[in-house]
C-alpha cells in the first residue's frame, strides 16, 4: 500500500518568463482544469490518501486553489443560474490530507524530495511531477503501483528520446533481467555524445525511504542543484531500481511546445469541443495551403 504522494511545485519555471512570474506553471490549464489537478487526480487513483506539496512562498495561488474561495462561489450563485461545478468545490475528496511543506530556496529537485522526509516517514511513497501530464487509459502512477506490487523495489518511469534531446533528462543504462528493465546506471542531463542509452526519465516515482539518506549526504549537481538523480545513483549501488517503461502519451508542459501540444490533443479528444475545433483546424489548414 503507498498512501503518499509527493508532488515538487517549488521549481522557478524559467522557461516560463514571464507568464510564471504570476501564475506558477503547475497552475496552467489544459482546456479548463490546471495541471496540478492533472496530478492530483492521478495519484488518486493509483491509491494515494495523503498529497504533500513541496512549494514556495513566491507561489501562493498553488495553495490558494486547495482553499474556499467563498466571496467568488456567493457571487456565483447570487448572480447566475450557472450550475457551479462540484470541482470547484472540492479540490481533493474529504478523507484525502493534503500537506503543504515550503522549500526555502530552490535547491534542486532532491532538495525538494528531501523536504518531504517527515512527512512521508519510512515507507514507500510516489513523486510526481506536475509539468510531465501523461494520457493513459489505465493511470501512469497505477501502472507503476502495479508492478511495485509484485516487486517491492523503488521504480523510475522512462521513454525513448531523440538522442540529440539526452541533455535535457535523466537517462538510464538498462539490463533486462526476467524480462524487468533493471538501471545499472543513470546521470543527469549527458550531452548525446556521454549518454549511456536514448531511455530518458520521466516525471513519476515510486521510491523506497531510502532515498533520504542518500540526498541528506547529497551533494550539488548539474546546474548547482540537489539532483534526485544523484542521489538514486547511490541508492542503485544497495536496491534494486527498475525502469518503468509506461503506456502513455506525455506532455513535457514546462516547454511551450509540448504545453501548446497537450492543449491542442486534449482540446480534440474533449467531448464538449472536440468536434467543433477539429472543424477549426481543419479550416485553418486549408487557409494556410
Ligand atoms: P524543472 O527542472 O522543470 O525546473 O523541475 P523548474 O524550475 O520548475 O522549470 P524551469 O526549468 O526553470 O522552466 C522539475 C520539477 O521539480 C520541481 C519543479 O517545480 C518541477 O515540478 N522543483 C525543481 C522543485 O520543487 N524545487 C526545486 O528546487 C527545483
Amino acid at each position: 500500500m503507498i498512501r503518499t504522494a509527493v508532488f515538487p511545485v517549488a521549481g522557478m519555471g524559467v522557461r516560463f518568463l514571464p507568464a510564471t512570474k504570476s501564475t506558477p506553471k503547475e497552475m496552467f490549464p489544459i482546456i479548463d482544469k490546471p495541471l496540478i489537478q492533472y496530478a492530483i487526480d492521478e495519484a488518486l487513483a493509483a491509491g494515494a490518501s495523503r498529497l504533500v506539496f513541496i512549494t514556495s512562498s513566491t507561489k501562493p495561488s498553488i495553495k490558494d486553489y486547495f482553499s474556499d474561495n467563498l466571496k467568488l462561489e456567493s457571487r456565483l450563485t447570487k448572480a447566475s443560474k450557472i450550475q457551479i461545478p462540484e470541482d470547484f468545490i472540492d479540490v481533493v475528496p474529504s478523507n484525502v490530507e493534503c500537506i503543504f511543506i515550503n522549500q526555502d530556496f530552490p535547491l534542486g529537485l532532491g532538495h525538494a524530495i528531501l523536504c518531504a522526509e517527515n512527512a512521508v516517514g519510512d515507507e514507500p511513497f510516489f513523486v510526481h511531477l506536475v509539468d510531465d501530464l501523461i494520457y493513459s487509459e489505465e493511470p501512469c502512477l497505477l501502472q507503476m503501483k502495479n508492478h511495485f506490487d509484485s516487486y517491492n523495489h523503488s521504480i523510475i518511469s522512462v521513454e525513448k528520446v531523440p538522442i540529440q534531446e539526452t541533455s535535457k533528462y535523466g537517462i538510464v543504462e538498462l539490463s533486462k533481467a526476467n524480462n524487468i528493465n533493471v538501471i545499472n546506471s543513470i546521470v543527469e542531463k549527458p550531452d548525446p555524445i556521454d549518454a549511456p542509452s536514448d531511455m530518458a526519465v520521466v516525471g513519476r516515482y515510486i521510491l523506497t525511504p531510502k532515498i533520504f539518506n542518500f540526498l541528506a549526504d547529497q551533494e550539488k549537481g548539474k546546474g548547482n542543484e540537489i539532483q534526485l538523480t544523484d542521489a538514486i545513483s547511490k541508492l542503485l549501488l544497495e536496491e534494486q531500481v527498475h525502469a518503468f517503461v509506461f503506456d502513455g502519451i506525455r506532455y513535457d508542459c514546462g516547454s511551450k511546445l509540448g504545453y501548446l501540444k497537450a492543449n491542442i490533443e486534449y482540446g480534440l479528444r474533449s467531448d464538449e469541443l472536440g468536434n467543433d475545433f477539429l472543424k477549426y483546424l481543419l479550416a485553418l489548414k486549408k487557409e494556410s495551403s
